[in-house]
């Protein structure tokens, strides 16, 4: 059965979710209603995915069941007013908005809610998302919302007082993870490799590693141990990095996030 899902938001990451959908063929074009502000997003967007357009938000409480919420935290109010009245008991809200509570949709849409926090990663089908959810929800909501979810690379519940972690870990992730890959490239280059070479070489040992452990389901220690030799390279450099204060500092980076996230919500 193809949901019906709305989009109230459809700007990149809307796209990007909306490009999932339909890759999984979890609705078919005609069954996504995508509202937004700016008819050139619309319209670019139509022609990419064949999805119906709609510069009238209530249309999109007509047609769908299921309703993200896509524009940014700041255009919130605006995006909601006067939709009050078309909101009915069978639908279910989306927040991907950085920062708003379930209690503030709650309190402005409907007790049912689900509050994500996507990653940039998102706009290539390989998010990695916490997500919460308000009450109300029945299983078999739970089970196409995270259908929905899935299908654009991975989301796991939490509490909703762990999506403050959420943000400092994966939500800025993509930030930090993209840094160390810059020092390793740069490392690289500053050992004599050309730096289009060592930025080859850094960005598919940060994704094989990914996959290796994912695949063989090792703890990262494991693959340390596969990979060090006593009085070899990996043991060499090693030394560098654990004698180092590295650890501290990017416990630190995910904490201190963490913190700001808790900060901006307040
Ligand atoms: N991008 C990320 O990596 C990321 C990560 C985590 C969470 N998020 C969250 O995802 C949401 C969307 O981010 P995005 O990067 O996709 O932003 P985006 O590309 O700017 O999309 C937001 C869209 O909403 C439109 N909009 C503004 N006011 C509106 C209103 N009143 N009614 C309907 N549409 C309206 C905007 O139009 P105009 O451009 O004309 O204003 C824009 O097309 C944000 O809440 C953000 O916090 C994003």
């Amino acid at each position: 059965m193809s949901l019906k899902i709305g989009f109230l938001g459809s700007g990149k990451m809307a796209k990007a979710i909306i490009l999932s959908i339909l890759k999984s063929k979890i609705s078919s074009p005609k069954d996504i209603t995508c509202h937004d502000i700016s008819e050139e997003t619309l319209s670019s967007l139509k022609e990419e995915t064949n999805v119906e357009t709609t510069t009238d938000n209530k249309v999109v409480l007509a047609n769908a069941d299921i309703i993200f919420l896509g524009f940014k935290p700041q255009n919130f109010p605006d995006a909601i007013t006067e939709l009050s009245n078309d909101i009915k008991a069978h639908h279910i809200f989306i927040s991907i908005m950085a920062g708003i509570k379930i209690d503030q949709l709650q309190h402005h849409l409907s007790p049912r809610i689900v509050r994500v926090m996507p990653n940039t990663a998102c706009l290539i089908g390989e998010m990695a998302a916490g997500y919460t959810t308000g009450d109300e929800l029945t299983s078999s909501d739970l089970e196409n919302v995270e259908k929905i979810l899935n299908a654009a690379g991975l989301a796991i519940q939490v509490n909703e007082e762990d999506m403050d972690a959420v943000t400092g870990l994966s939500g800025s992730g993509p930030a930090f993870v993209a840094r160390l890959i810059e020092y390793m490239i740069d490392g690289g280059t500053k050992a004599g490799l050309d730096p289009s070479i060592a930025r080859q070489l850094a960005l598919k040992t940060f994704s094989g590693t990914t996959r290796l452990l994912e695949q063989w389901e090792m703890s990262p220690e494991e693959l340390i141990k596969m990979v060090s030799s006593p009085n070899g390279t990996t043991v060499a450099g090693r030394e560098v990095l654990e004698n180092s204060q590295t650890k501290q500092t990017i416990e630190a980076m995910i904490v201190r996030a963490t913190e700001r996230s808790k900060e901006l919500g307040q």
